[in-house]
């Protein structure tokens, strides 16, 4: 595979009153920051997978952190594996339009209630009375209920330090964020808004295969869901694991987490997010995990869990502590969809014993927004 390397001349101009004075790195007084260095793939937009680096080629430069995909769709990139939807996957998904049957994928936005993390505000609802119509108004934290977690959500950083943290192609610190009159938008969800998020999708039903083995499990701990498991899912589905995804495709498990939370009798749902040791089920941590998304080349990475992978986060990977979210959000810009409601569509997927359709994911058009509502469906 062949890298592009870009370099950058870092030069001070001073004015000084009619004469412009060029400082050089050597002698400026301060520190500079070390020069950005951009690889990035050399890549050609009508043939999208030249030079598509494996999993063990990334990352592109050993100065990005773990396994980034920085650069892989270019320096300046903000769509990350949304690249990976196409004119041409939409169209093919399109096949996947047969019954007319339209299933929404969404929670109500106060389920969890309470949040299932306890610094996270439960949404407010309030309804205005006007002289003939009424209107409401939302204060929604984006991370309460069914989710999209967008490319401004969860940096890499080695120990929770603001100024450890590195986004998606180092495209903003934490200060273009939260600094007072911050007006940058870059990696905000109005991305994904704009770009028209649609196309096929698959469903593993991982917890009606535990259930169809007579397997329990126990949603409410840190059940690790392995990559080889997944595999076992989609054979017992009757897919082939080695090609039951084409790119483009938004992938999603589903652990029954939903399903037996809101079987909880109303007393435990209170109690839950307040437990010393509260942990749930989710994906494994690790490098088979990364491997088998990664050479999946899919735009998203959807559950019923918390957090997709398993609570609490994090794992030693190639030697650093690392959340998946790192990876998959701020390395691949691969954003996650969590806390999906999957009953309706797990029941509709058995009876037709079809595990693919049509989806549509349309995100809030929000400027710089870090997550929102991923107003999902899908379409037999
Ligand atoms: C890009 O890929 C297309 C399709 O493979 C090819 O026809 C074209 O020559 C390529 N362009 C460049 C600049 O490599
Ligand atoms: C976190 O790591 C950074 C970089 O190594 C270091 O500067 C900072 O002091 C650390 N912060 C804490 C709270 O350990
Ligand atoms: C699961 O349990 C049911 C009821 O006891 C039994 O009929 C079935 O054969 C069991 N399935 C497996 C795979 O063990
Ligand atoms: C998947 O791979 C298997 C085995 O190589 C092959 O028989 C099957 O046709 C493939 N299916 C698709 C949808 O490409």
């Amino acid at each position: 595979m062949t890298f592009m390397l870009r370099n950058f001349l870092f030069t001070t101009t001073i004015i000084l009153g009619y004469s412009t004075v060029i400082l050089h790195p050597q002698v400026r007084a301060t520190p500079i920051p070390p020069p950005k260095v951009l690889v990035s793939r050399a890549f050609n937009s009508s043939d999208p997978y030249a030079n598509w680096p494996t999993y063990d080629e990334l990352p592109l430069h050993p100065s990005f952190p773990t396994k980034a995909a920085w650069g892989v769709w270019g320096p300046d990139d903000e769509f990350g594996a949304l690249n990976h939807i196409r004119p041409a996957t939409i169209r093919a998904a399109k096949d996947e339009i047969k019954e007319g049957i339209a299933i929404n994928l969404n929670l109500e936005l106060d389920i969890p209630n309470p949040p299932l993390v306890p610094t996270r505000p439960a949404i407010v609802h309030a309804f205005i009375p006007f002289e003939g119509y009424q209107d409401d108004v939302l204060t929604l934290n984006t991370q309460v209920s069914t989710q999209f977690d967008g490319l401004r959500h969860y940096p890499y950083s080695t120990n929770g330090s603001r100024d450890t943290y590195q986004f998606y192609n180092d495209l903003i610190t934490f200060d273009d964020i939260f600094s007072p009159g911050a007006s940058v938008k870059t990696l905000g969800i109005q991305n994904a808004a704009q770009k028209g998020i649609a196309g096929r999708g698959v469903l593993l039903d991982w917890a009606g295969w535990k259930e169809s083995r007579n397997e329990t499990f126990d949603v409410f701990s840190p059940t690790a869901i392995t990559a080889s498991e997944l595999d076992q899912v989609a054979i017992w589905q009757g897919l082939d694991p080695s090609n039951f995804t084409k790119p483009g495709d938004w992938l999603i498990f589903r652990t029954a987490f939903i399903k037996q939370y809101l079987a909880l009798p109303i007393s435990e749902q209170e109690q839950l997010p307040f437990k010393a040791d509260a942990a749930y089920i989710g994906l494994e941590a690790s490098e088979d995990t990364l491997r088998w998304v990664w050479e999946k080349k899919i735009s998203m990475l959807g559950s019923d869990n918390l957090a997709v992978e398993k609570f609490p986060v994090g794992a030693v990977i190639l030697g650093h502590t690392r959340a998946l979210h790192e990876i998959f959000i701020s390395g691949w810009g691969q954003s996650l969809v969590e806390l999906l409601n999957l009953e309706a569509l797990a029941e509709k997927c058995h009876e037709l014993n079809r595990f693919s359709f049509f989806f549509t994911l349309q995100d809030l058009n929000v400027a710089g927004g870090i997550a929102s509502p991923p107003n999902a469906m899908a379409i037999f």
